[in-house]
């Protein structure tokens, strides 16, 4: 089971139309879609994408005429849509990173707390597994990965345990991962509070899954997707993602005011003729109660933008 982040608030950002088209970026188990679904009228439409042939199977179930779920990576979402007839949506969300059901789910390797096989794919029809990758990258690729995906401090000692440990032995299972940077990481980290793996395993998954690629190549589309007046909501689970939203967001935005009282120069009209989004309101993080209720909420952090009139 998937328990959705954010959902009521995400939906509401949407601010939707009931006959808009909008799109579900990250179906997973379709809560936000099937929210999304019950607010639209008839002539509404929701189209919804998924990397994860689980997700994408569990989402063709959805008996509704106005829903379409499509495999694939919303990073060739223009087109996928432009395959379907669609040149314009109302709206669009993308509920980032992995759903319960893939941590869960022992066979997808992407947890560190229990034994399966080292896959950690989204998109389990193609791509190579992280035991393949782990078999052959080299020692500065992996502590680079490491750092700059994961954010780990001792990312250099882990990635020379795990060439060193691949020596003796073929790294194929989660809990061989992780013991390998567990011990590395628990001789250095005093207080314990994630499991030592975290970061690595975290770091690995963005990677393989070419997660921020993925992203920065969608939010682009997602602007020259959307009609005026229709919003991008993103949901992200780390600082990367967040970071990367942040900064697209505020660029289209180009919040810069124009001089008040003199001729417009060249120079501003082209500063104004780039602005191609509004921000709403302030990120939003899940309350106390969500929290509570769901640990995966803790790390989420949405941000909502409109599409504006002013440029095409
Ligand atoms: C957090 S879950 C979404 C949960 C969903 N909002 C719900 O309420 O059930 C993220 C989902 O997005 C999918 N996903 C992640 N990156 C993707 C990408 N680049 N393209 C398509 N799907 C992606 C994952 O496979 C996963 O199923």
């Amino acid at each position: 089971m998937h328990i959705s982040v954010l959902l009521h608030e995400a939906v509401d950002a949407l601010a939707i139309k009931p006959s808009g088209i909008y799109v579900d970026g990250t179906f997973g188990r379709g809560g936000h879609s099937r929210l999304i679904l019950s607010q639209l009228g008839e002539d509404g439409r929701l189209v919804a994408f998924d990397k994860d042939p689980v997700a994408v199977l569990s989402g063709e179930a959805i008996e509704d005429e106005r829903f379409r779920i499509q495999h694939g990576g919303f990073s060739r979402m223009q087109q996928m849509l432009q395959e379907m007839g669609v040149a314009k949506i109302d709206g669009v969300l993308l509920d980032l990173g992995v759903s319960s059901p893939q941590l869960e789910e022992v066979s997808r390797g992407f947890s560190f707390r229990s034994a399966g096989p080292l896959d950690m794919r989204m998109d389990t029809s193609s791509g190579r597994t992280a035991a393949e990758w782990l078999a052959t990258v080299t020692e500065d690729q992996l502590g680079e990965v490491i750092k700059e995906y994961g954010e780990e401090r001792y990312a250099r000692q882990i990635a020379r345990a795990i060439i060193v440990a691949r020596t003796r032995q073929p790294i194929v299972t989660t809990l061989q991962l992780a013991e390998i940077v567990a011990t590395v990481v628990r001789q250095r980290q005093r207080e314990n509070m994630r499991h030592p793996a975290t970061r690595t395993f975290q770091a690995i998954r963005i990677y393989l899954n070419q997660e921020l690629e993925e992203l920065s190549l969608v939010l682009p589309q997602c602007v020259a997707l959307l009609n005026p007046g229709g919003r991008l909501v993103v949901i992200s689970f780390h600082s990367l993602e967040d970071r990367m939203v942040k900064q697209f967001m505020r660029a289209a935005a180009n919040t810069d005011e124009l001089p008040r009282g003199v001729p417009l120069r060249e120079k501003d009209l082209q500063r104004f003729s780039k602005q191609k989004l509004k921000l709403i309101g302030r990120a939003i993080q899940p309350g106390e109660n969500e929290v509570v209720k769901n640990a995966r909420a803790r790390s989420a952090v949405m941000r909502v933008a409109e599409r504006i009139t002013l440029n095409g």
